[in-house]
């Protein structure tokens, strides 16, 4: 496979978004490694896929909205990509493009900071990509999932795909029948003052954000105000990246540097 130097991993995706990028880089300046991290928007992710091949191109993200179309053109996939149904990270290891997805593991690792998923009752608000990942992983960690979404089609669609129960639209959700629940929604990101939930919960509750801008969300603001414990969707997305660190160097990534090189990139964003 072409070596180009230094050795580059990038991104794919609609427009281009500068966040990953500092993440990536800075993992690998502290990890001493001559890699470069490159964010691509492009409009032909099929072309995008080939110049991973062409350029020698050792890993790649792909955020939306290409996450399910790149499949067909990598040479194999994940078992839980698979199922999920979407691929954020291809891993180029000697010209074998092999097709992963982090999400659902950045949001397992970051629930299980605070605390078990086995048995609990889990709660998950939405049916797209994050959600489809999110459900995966909670219901490989032995939890007991429950989907709601605005469109019912999308959601049973969902539920009966991964083995989740359908729960119906976010306004049925009661929160004494749960232990902990996400918002895998879009509402909330870059929209400070919008809460799927708000009304809806109650004290007892984990409550986790995928939204990650703001780092505090109105859903987390709010869950906080009641004493809830909370899960940023920033925990998830340096997990996630941590995956991505270990398939392109193969080294522990080092988590700190990373959240920290995200959090000043969301203030300088100013979000
Ligand atoms: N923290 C992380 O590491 C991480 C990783 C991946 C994604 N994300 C975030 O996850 C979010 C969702 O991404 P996605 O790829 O799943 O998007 P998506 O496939 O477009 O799905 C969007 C979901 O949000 C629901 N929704 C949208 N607008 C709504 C509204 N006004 N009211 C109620 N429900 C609404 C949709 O419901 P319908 O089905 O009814 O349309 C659907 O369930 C994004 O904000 C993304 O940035 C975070």
């Amino acid at each position: 496979m072409p070596q180009p130097l230094p050795t580059l991993c990038g991104s794919i995706m609609g427009s281009p978004f500068s966040l990953s990028a500092k993440i990536h880089n800075a993992a690998y300046a502290a990890l001493g490694l001559d890699y470069t991290f490159v964010c691509f928007g492009i409009e032909d992710p099929v072309a995008g896929v080939a110049a991973i091949r062409t350029l020698g191109v050792r890993g790649m993200n792909v955020s939306m909205p290409y996450k399910t179309v790149v499949m067909e053109h990598l040479d194999a996939i994940d078992e839980s990509a698979l199922v999920i149904g979407a691929v954020n990270t291809i891993n180029n290891v000697d010209g074998v493009l092999t097709g992963y997805n982090t999400d659902y593991l950045g949001a397992v690792r970051a629930l299980q900071e605070v605390c078990e998923l086995n048995k609990q009752r889990v709660a998950v608000i939405g049916a797209g990509g994050a959600a489809r990942a999110v459900v995966y992983g909670c219901l490989q960690a032995a939890a007991r999932v429950t989907v709601f979404n605005r469109s019912s089609e999308r959601g049973k669609v969902l539920s009966s795909d991964l083995g989740a129960h359908w729960g119906g639209g976010v306004e049925t959700f009661a929160a004494q029948d749960f232990d902990i629940v996400i918002n895998a929604t879009s509402v909330g990101f870059k929209q400070p003052d919008s809460n799927p939930l708000d009304g809806l919960l109650a004290s007892h509750l984990i409550v986790m954000d995928v939204a990650f801008m703001p780092v505090r969300t109105a859903l987390l603001l709010q869950a906080a105000e009641l004493g809830c414990r909370t899960v940023s969707g920033t925990r998830m997305l340096v997990h996630q990246a941590c995956r991505q660190i270990e398939l392109y160097t193969g080294m522990e990534a080092p988590i700190d540097i990373m959240e920290q090189a995200m959090l000043e990139e969301i203030q300088r964003l100013n979000l």
